[in-house]
């Protein structure tokens, strides 16, 4: 024990002294002053305003927030990008279905005027960023409560952005960086017409799919392509005919060089969320609470979707893309809880904070300022874990049964009855409820709700303490719900599109206590009721009061280290992480090299198994060696991995070499590394790259979609 103690502190003392190599997503705008010249000694040959200027063209201007939590790089001078087809998923689903089943059978369009126009897609790129701190909290005094300084961070940052978007196309947020100790501007432009222009079959796009997912070896060719329409002055405009291609600042170039073992790499993208800094009581409550538990509901939901979709390609169809979120959260928790535990991040951080501890207890002035933080910090967690153990299930259990979640769209309607709304201000809210249910009911299934249901909610009674249960689950237990769910299903108008349009075409004033009655809709409210009661205030205050904590706990972290260059969370923000072309051995013996290939799609090929059938068409290039000047040493590259400190929203983000050149594209982590959210590990962590070279092979060679290709600006050495 003591030696393990002993081996921890030091690790504790080395962490902190240094950061491992290649730990970190680095903001952009301060490249020059903080990171370029480790990166440029790690390999890079480019200058900070190469990566990121305000000034002239630069690589951040190829580089975009794709939809709501993805990251596109932009590949040709019309306007054309590369993401993830995990990313363009639901596009491409929305487009599909059983005669043209493009998730199946891959979409490519030969010309533009077969581009797809997405609904409600959009792409935004970063204008500039700037610090703005001082004026964030100019109006914040120290004798302020914490909701006297939250209206005047909201007031200050309300001006900010107004000033900056006055008279322009632009958009502006202001993100709090280090908890709230530092404030960021982003403006952006948002181009809300984007065309599909391709995506491979899921036997290549999502090859290997959830059984693969989060792991190496793999061998998903995980892209997909689409189009930025702009209006004639190269703004922002909605979908229109007379749209034309996007023009870019910046468009990348795509080498074909290839890469090696060690080779520097850096990611530019969107990392949505990490917390690197917290306390051994916030790990505590995810690992042992939070993962543990929506770990445990998503494999019930996931057992119940699976049986579906292996029934028939109509359930297929309909259950895959939520299955796949489902599993993908899932799987990533369980990575989660098990690399936390090998790291003992949990141990390490009480060892930290001992040491804050002593460094607090020797200065009387510390004493004053921080002298409670840590006792204060472990009394919230204690009180917020039984209040965020109910909130995971409500979300993971109760509304992850789809009629719960669809009755609760009806409420805006029946307030607005309620509260003697114009006839118009209704009917504009009947047409938004028809519009949304035809979508809606395209992806469900009655039957397997109904087992949602049972199965869900019967873990809710069971786990959750009495006091977070509606009464009417009480009421309707029967030693379980299948008669409840029985009932409710045959009685709820919810449960069908003819049922939902038919009460929506006749509705008068009177109907609206048919949604109030519905069984499905009474369920959701005795949800909303109980939490509104029950949890919402206290919830909310202990988080409030957490950040407030956090935001002291991370000013302390950094005083007590003052040479410890601090990277912040990651919080959707554009960012920069950098590492080699690396191997990694998971357990004892066993060594993955960084590289997988097409003969490897050959070795995986099982016509048995839904996740391996490989496209005949691919196997026939394969066959005839046919690999244009994509291949290498008779292979053809598919993935690659790097140490590059990825995360969620990374998906899509443009990997380039040490001339940032376009090498790769980011789609996920190893599994023994998904725990890099909150402690990276430099022998385990890294990410999984789609070698660009498979994505132009696929779409040249396998799509016959050279027109694309003609149109990359490609380097080939
Ligand atoms: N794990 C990757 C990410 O977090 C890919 C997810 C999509 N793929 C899947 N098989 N579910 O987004
Ligand atoms: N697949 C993830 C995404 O959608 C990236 C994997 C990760 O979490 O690193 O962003």
């Amino acid at each position: 024990m003591f030696r393990k103690i002993l081996l921890i502190s030091i690790l504790l003392v080395v962490n902190h002294l240094i950061l491992f190599a290649d730990e970190g997503m680095w903001i952009p705008a301060l490249l020059g002053k903080y990171r370029l010249a480790d990166m440029q000694a790690k390999g890079l040959r480019l200058s900070a305003e190469d990566i990121y200027c305000v000034n002239q063209a630069s690589l951040k201007d190829a580089v975009c927030l794709f939809g709501g939590g993805c990251t596109a790089g932009v590949i040709s001078d019309k306007g054309l990008v590369i993401t993830n087809h995990h990313c363009g998923y639901g596009s491409i689903q929305d487009h599909s279905s059983p005669e043209h089943d493009y998730l199946t059978d891959g979409y490519w369009a030969m010309s533009r005027d077969e581009e797809l126009i997405n609904k409600g897609l959009t792409v935004s790129f970063l204008v500039r960023m700037e610090d703005v701190t001082a004026k964030v909290l100019a109006g914040v005094t120290p004798a302020m409560t914490e909701t006297e300084r939250e209206k005047a961070i909201s007031k200050a940052i309300a001006e900010i952005t107004r000033a900056a978007t006055e008279g322009t196309s632009y958009s502006a947020s202001v993100k709090p960086f280090y908890y709230g100790n530092e404030f960021y501007l982003f403006i952006t432009l948002v181009y809300t017409d984007v065309r599909l222009v391709g995506a491979p079959p899921s036997g290549i796009g999502k090859f290997g799919g959830d059984t693969d997912n989060w792991m190496w070896p793999r061998h998903t060719g995980d892209f997909s392509l689409f189009r930025i329409y702009a209006d004639a002055n190269n703004n922002p405009a909605p979908y229109s005919v007379s749209n034309v291609p996007y023009r870019p600042a910046k468009s990348l170039m795509i080498s074909l060089k290839g890469v090696k073992k060690d080779d520097f790499t850096f990611v530019y993208g969107y990392p949505a969320q990490t917390q690197e800094y917290i306390t051994s009581y916030a790990a505590g409550m995810l690992s042992g609470t939070s993962d543990l538990n929506k770990v445990k509901l998503r494999q019930k939901i996931l057992d119940i979707m699976d049986d579906a979709i292996n029934q028939n390609s109509d359930l297929r169809i309909r259950y895959s893309a939520k299955a796949a979120g489902i599993a993908n959260g899932w799987k990533k928790w369980m990575g989660e809880m098990n690399g936390l535990r090998r790291l003992s991040t949990i141990e390490k951080k009480k060892s930290f904070e001992n040491e804050f501890t002593k460094w607090v207890n020797s200065d009387q002035e510390r004493v004053r300022q921080y002298g409670h933080l840590l006792g204060d910090l472990k009394a919230a967690y204690d009180e917020l874990t039984p209040y965020s153990k109910a909130r995971d299930y409500i979300n993971e259990a109760a509304y992850q049964v789809e009629i719960l979640r669809f009755a609760r769209n009806f409420t805006s309607l029946a307030d607005l009855v309620k509260k003697n709304a114009q006839d118009d201000v209704i009917a504009a809210e009947i047409k938004r409820l028809k519009d949304e249910c035809h979508a809606y009911f395209k992806d469900y299934d009655k039957e397997t709700d109904q087992k949602l249901f049972t199965a869900l909610l019967g873990m809710y009674y069971d786990d959750v303490e009495l006091r977070f249960r509606p009464a009417l689950l009480d009421k309707k237990y029967r030693n379980g719900f299948s008669s409840y769910a029985v009932e409710l299903y045959s009685k709820s108008i919810f449960v069908s599109e003819e049922r939902v349009i038919a009460f929506l075409s006749g509705f008068k004033r009177s109907s609206a206590k048919k949604i109030i009655r519905d069984p499905a809709y009474l369920l959701y409210q005795g949800f909303a009721e109980m939490y509104d009661k029950n949890i919402r205030s206290h919830y909310e205050e202990l988080t409030r009061k957490i950040l407030a904590l956090n935001r002291i706990w991370m000013k302390a972290q950094m005083e007590m280290q003052p040479e410890k260059e601090f990277y912040p969370d990651a919080n959707q923000t554009l960012r920069i992480a950098y590492g080699k072309v690396s191997n990694y051995s998971p357990r004892d013996a066993v060594q993955y090299s960084y590289l997988t290939t097409l003969s490897g799609i050959m070795e995986k090929d099982d016509p048995s198994v839904y996740d391996y059938h490989v496209p005949e068409k691919l196997k026939v290039l394969y066959k005839n060696n046919d690999f244009g000047k994509y291949g290498e040493q008779g292979d053809i590259p598919v993935c690659f991995l790097a140490a590059d400190h990825t995360s969620g929203g990374n998906s899509g983000s443009p990997v380039m070499d040490a001339d940032g050149r376009l090498i790769g594209i980011n789609f996920d982590r190893n599994w023994e590394g998904t725990m890099s959210d909150v402690e990276y590990d430099a022998s385990m962590c890294r990410n999984i790259v789609l070698d660009i070279r498979y994505a132009l092979f696929i779409i040249d060679k396998f799509a016959g979609a050279d027109y694309l290709v003609r149109e990359m600006n490609i380097y080939n050495p």
